[in-house]
């Protein structure tokens, strides 16, 4: 354990109702030693975050990407900023045979979380993997009953959870603040062209020698070398659920947070591929979707997402029968009431209205949300989203994928976990 964490506190730690067992760290310093598994635009800002949240208790020793210079840009990273020289990879079991590795990240496609993550679980590693937790609702389940299997700690990438305005926003709605609330409105809006859709760029210097295709596809339909499938995976069903796995899923998951939800019992989604230039661009992912979500609870989300138009940004509009949250961007917070025509109960009109702004707080929040991991996986916390929350969130996501390739209702069973088409 880091030389700041104090005898006392680890005592205290170990007495932490819920906490996973205190972890026998075994990294220099004794701090928690980290293996980095990918280390493209997610993966090296994550790692910075957590650096910045947590120096003195982490050491990165191993990193791991199948794109070499990928590879190098992580290794130079941790040079720069932890001041140590990490084995490099480009297999990541390499680091999970490492018995001096404590924790894993797990920062790739979202195709391959399902394979790694239930690897490290199986090698006793901790994990934090980014969202989505999985590929596919079955992926997901058995990623959560090895998890409960292995005890070990496994912290999500749906880092909502961790920013203060939905913080604010869950304890207002707790508090009454909006009264009853039965209706969100989330929505994610980008107008982003300037390389590709979803504005990815093909290194021109990337080729079959310096990318392993073979580790990228995985367990993956095998398919000859495609170099818009490896850098632009998010396009292609066989890696990414399009918006509802990669915009979506943060969104029904933080409405489940701030208004107390689980899942859904069914999903409606409707949209296609309208903007991009489907002739000239590869790509088979929507670039338009709605979707409708009924809880069993008189729960009702109203989402929509589109690719051609920025003017109303992202966020979520709890829509209280007393007055409305918004979140917007993840850095407004907006309170207003309901005026009921001029007739609105004293109780109500007496709540004051305001606006919090918290410019770019979903820095802090990716900070707090590798903190809360970390100081899991010491014991001295419970993690945020933890491994069911990532499948609950995950199944919102995959039911409106199911929902609009088959262009049909899907019915969400939450006792047997088990999706049919209406
Ligand atoms: N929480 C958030 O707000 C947020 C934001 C962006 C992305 N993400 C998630 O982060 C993950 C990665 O997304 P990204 O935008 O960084 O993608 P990316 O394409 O930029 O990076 C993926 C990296 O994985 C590497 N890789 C591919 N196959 C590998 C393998 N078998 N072993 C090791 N490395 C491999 C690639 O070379 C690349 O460096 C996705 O799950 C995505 O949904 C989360």
């Amino acid at each position: 354990m880091s030389t700041e964490i104090s005898r006392r506190n680890l005592i205290r730690a170990a007495a932490f109702a819920g906490a996973p067992a205190l972890l026998p760290a075994q990294g220099a310093n004794n701090r928690v030693n980290v293996g980095w598994i990918a280390t493209g635009t997610r993966g090296a800002h994550v790692m910075k975050m957590m650096y910045n949240a947590v120096p003195d208790n982490v050491i990165v020793s191993a990193v791991c990407d199948t794109y070499a210079a990928n590879l190098a840009k992580g290794k130079d990273q941790i040079q720069s900023i932890g001041k140590n020289t990490p084995s490099t990879h480009v297999d990541y079991r390499d680091i999970l045979n490492s018995k001096s590795i404590d924790a894993v990240f797990i920062m790739t496609p979202e195709h391959l979380h399902h394979e790694m993550t239930i690897a490290a679980l199986r090698a006793g590693k901790h994990v934090y993997v980014e969202k989505p937790l999985a590929h596919t609702i079955e992926e997901g389940a058995e990623i959560v009953r090895e998890a409960k299997k292995a005890g070990k700690v496994v912290q999500v990438g749906t880092q909502n959870r961790s920013n203060s305005l939905y913080i604010k926003a869950k304890e207002m709605v707790a508090k009454g603040m909006i009264g009853e609330v039965h209706y969100v409105r989330a929505f994610w809006y980008r107008n982003a062209l300037e390389q590709s859709p979803w504005n990815y760029v093909i290194p021109t210097e990337s080729t079959e020698q310096n990318t392993d295709w073979k580790r990228f596809v995985g367990t993956a339909k095998n398919r000859q070398f495609d170099k818009d499938r490896y850098f632009r995976w998010r396009l292609y069903w066989d890696y990414s659920g399009g918006i509802s796995t990669d915009l979506l899923v943060h969104q029904t998951d933080i409405t489940n947070f701030v208004c107390g939800k689980t899942e859904p019992v069914s999903c409606a989604a409707s949209g296609g591929l309208y903007r991009w230039d489907t002739k000239n661009d590869k790509g088979e992912v929507p670039d338009t979707l709605s979707a409708l979500y009924e809880y069993a609870d008189k729960f009702h989300i109203n989402y929509s997402c589109y690719f051609g138009n920025e003017n109303f940004g992202y966020g979520e509009q709890f829509m209280g029968n007393e007055g409305t949250i918004e979140v917007l961007n993840r850095q407004t917070l907006r309170f207003t009431t309901e005026k009921f025509r001029g007739k609105a109960p004293a109780h109500v009109s007496a709540r004051k209205e305001f606006t919090e702004e918290k410019p770019g707080n979903d820095v802090p929040a990716v900070q707090d949300h590798t903190k809360n991991f970390i100081r899991a996986v010491m014991g001295l916390e419970k993690v945020v989203a933890p491994v069911e929350v990532g499948q609950q969130a995950a199944i919102s996501g995959h039911l409106a994928t199911l929902s609009l390739r088959n262009n049909r209702k899907v019915l969400w069973d939450t006792k047997t976990q088990k999706y049919r088409f209406s």
